[in-house]
């Protein structure tokens, strides 16, 4: 019989990658592991040494209670210890003699924006530390929140170290929400400023965030918050450029290049409040004396959404995070000094936080941030980046790369892609299919495919790979990272341990980098993630285990959908739409999609006398749009005179979910209220679902 054809199911390690590499084998990661688990005092203890402590702990080295039964969550790593994050991730690599060394690259939107980019060590000390000053000369101080609203400009990372440098806790939100959602996580957090830019060009469109955050600003006002600074970073307006009166406008580009249609960016100005960066930067001093802050000290939070529909600010705190977030970044991505490393998330999520900033920098790496798209220019912009600055660790989404497959194999075979080593995913279940092309296809045979299972709550990577020494099976997250306990739980609450058999995901014991509470709700916290089974940190994923221990995650078993790498709450969703005047009641699901991955499907039941109509789906689509953000638009919406609910009228989802897909074998539906609303919502499904 001829196997030629075959994909083989297990892919060892690549040779070259062994060689070099931090773990050279599964003996020695289990070796690690073992320690890891069982003596994390002494496993983190060590790492905690390579970093610059101002005073080492006072009590224990880790004291946690994971168990809601015995009372509070709590969960503290190296209390008492005096560190600061961003001088273990700047000041720390110069006195090392590393201050000429490239943090960043900016790859700009346009492959033309490039020129400005480079940033050294030495460079961006200096940045913080005039960020930092202004900060403080701004009367913000060590437990305020700054939040930060920009793109992916070196900017962002200035302003994010220079809060880690006084202590003040960001909390950054991706620039692709809505001023509303932006305004919900200001208040929520009492920020007491913003930093943000004039604008941004994302693909061939043009952002003005300046005019989203002025309307978010606005929202916090009505509800009695007043911010007293708003920091504007001049992105795209020329540098000399002052706009200091309300509605001054200033056409963008004034040389276009041929993609950028002319545009006005209007600048509305509030005196007292706005200020421009650069009108400070300049006189600013560089010297500025971190905060010594205890290991335990928040650090920064981050929103995610929550079944309830209110997004969770996700607390991370100094020293655990520090610790957790370097690594992973060393041993998932296996970084070698001379790596050129590229993580293409976004700042404004957890990958970015971890990945494009601390893990890094705690490094002492070499990165990129890109401002762009995959597909601007064109489909092939990932790969002639690779190309132009011979990356050798490459870290993106899934649905990035099914999105890119259909393109077709030449726009990535063009481009010389030798240096790549590591060719990692995040963010969603990468398809098999998507894996064998990420490897044969831009790897070319020759790179370790590294599939990261996280969350933002988990603060880096807790199943993953590790480059040169796990044997990996496509579409399996594989084995736990160091300090990570899984176990795949029953309804019931008891570990199963035969193969196969799915079930939660949850972890046994803490690691530096979980968690600490959700901002300003620890009830919510310890409901969210520990009550379901105590004793055990609750992912809401589903997984099993195969007969060879591999892990394989299997989505979310809660009320989110997971679009594009992005976790949306349905009841956020909901509730958006039944704020429309015509809508009664809203059921959203989860719809498979072919590149998204998952998408969301709405049913929605009008009020009496209303009707439904191409129109009404549209503004249905523009509310979520407007209230959420662009990237959590729904992509069905569907009339529904009645939804199925039981008796006792709760909304009968699984059935939902086969009516989406037009499966009518709906299952057990003896609970159900009244049967013939099934039929009634087959025949109205759109043609295009
Ligand atoms: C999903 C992103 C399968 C999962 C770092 C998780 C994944 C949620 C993977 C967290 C993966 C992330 N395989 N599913 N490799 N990585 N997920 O908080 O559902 O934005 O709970 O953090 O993404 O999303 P979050």
């Amino acid at each position: 019989m001829d196997n030629s054809d075959e994909t083989p199911c297990l892919f060892p390690p690549p040779d070259r990658l062994r060689n070099e590499s931090h773990v050279k084998s599964m003996d020695d990661y289990k070796e690690m592991y073992k320690r890891s688990v069982e003596d994390p005092e002494g496993f983190w203890g060590d790492i905690a040494k390579q970093f610059y402590w101002a005073s080492p702990p006072t009590g224990k080295f880790v004291d946690y209670n994971f168990d809601c039964r015995k009372g509070r969550i709590s969960i503290k790593w190296m209390e008492g210890a005096k560190t600061n994050i961003c001088y273990n991730a700047i000041d720390r690599h110069i006195k090392n003699g590393q201050g000429d060394k490239i943090a960043f690259f900016w790859e700009g939107n346009d492959p033309a924006d490039h020129d400005s980019g480079n940033i050294t060590y030495s460079q961006l000390k200096d940045k913080i530390c005039k960020f930092s000053n202004i900060l403080k000369q701004s009367g913000l101080k060590k437990g305020d929140r700054v939040a930060i609203y920009m793109p992916m400009i070196l900017e962002l990372t200035v302003a994010m170290l220079a809060c880690a440098r006084l202590g003040i806790i960001h909390s950054i939100v991706f620039a692709g929400f809505s001023a509303e959602s932006l305004a919900d996580r200001i208040l929520d957090g009492q920020c007491s400023a913003i930093v943000t830019a004039d604008g941004v060009w994302r693909g061939s469109k043009l952002l003005n965030l300046k005019s989203i955050v002025d309307v978010a600003l606005e929202i916090c006002s009505k509800r009695d918050h007043k911010l007293s600074h708003c920091f504007i970073v001049k992105h795209l307006l020329p540098k000399g450029h002052s706009v200091q009166q309300n509605g001054d406008c200033v056409d963008y580009p004034e040389e276009k290049p041929a993609q950028r249609p002319t545009r006005s960016l209007k600048i509305n100005w509030t005196d007292g409040r706005d200020v421009w960066w650069h009108d400070v930067m300049g006189t600013a001093s560089t010297d500025c004396e971190p905060e010594w802050m205890d290991a335990e000290d928040p650090l920064f939070m981050l929103y995610t959404s929550g079944s309830t529909g209110k997004p969770k600010g996700v607390l991370h705190t100094v020293g655990g995070y520090m610790l957790y977030s370097a690594t992973t970044f060393k041993y998932a991505f296996d970084y070698q000094p001379d790596d050129i490393y590229w993580c293409t998330a976004d700042v404004g999520w957890i990958t970015g936080h971890t990945y494009v900033a601390y893990g890094p920098l705690n490094n002492c790496a070499t990165s990129i941030i890109f401002e762009g798209t995959p597909f601007f220019p064109d489909a092939g912009r990932f790969w002639a980046i690779i190309e132009k600055y011979k990356v050798t660790k490459f870290y993106t989404a899934p649905t990035a790369i099914r999105a890119l497959m259909r393109y077709g194999d030449e726009y990535v075979t063009k481009y010389d892609r030798s240096s790549l080593k590591v060719l990692a995913t995040v963010g969603e279940p990468i398809n098999p299919e998507a894996w064998l092309w990420y490897h044969n296809v831009v790897g070319n045979k020759q790179c370790a495919v590294v599939d990261t299972f996280w969350q933002t709550e988990t603060g880096g990577h807790t199943i993953t790979p590790l480059p040169g020494a796990t044997p990996t099976k496509p579409g399996s997250a594989t084995f736990p990272f160091f300090g990570i306990v899984p176990v795949i739980m029953s309804d019931e609450g008891v570990e199963i341990t035969d193969p196969n058999v799915e079930g939660y995901l949850v972890f046994k014991q803490p690691w530096p980098g979980l968690m600490r509470t959700v901002y300003g709700d620890h009830e919510r916290y310890e409901t969210t993630y520990f009550k379901k089974f105590p004793g055990y940190y609750c992912t809401g994923d589903g997984a099993k285990r195969d007969e060879d221990g591999y892990i394989w995650v299997t989505g979310r078993i809660d009320d989110m959908v997971n679009v594009s790498g992005h976790l949306l709450s349905t009841a956020e969703i909901e509730s958006a739409l039944v704020e429309h005047p015509t809508v009664a009641e809203a059921a959203v699901v989860s719809h498979p999609h072919k590149i998204k991955g998952e998408c969301t499907y709405c049913f929605v039941t009008l009020k009496e006398g209303k009707e439904f109509s191409d129109a009404l789906v549209k503004e249905l689509m523009d509310r979520v749009r407007k209230k959420i953000g662009p990237f959590a638009q729904p992509d069905f919406v569907q009339n529904a005179p009645g939804l199925p609910k039981t008796r006792s009228g709760k909304i009968m989802r699984r059935v939902l979910r086969k009516i989406a897909v037009g499966d009518k074998n709906v299952g057990d539906i003896t609970t159900m209220a009244d049967e013939t609303v099934i039929d009634k919502l087959f025949q109205l499904r759109p043609p295009e679902a």
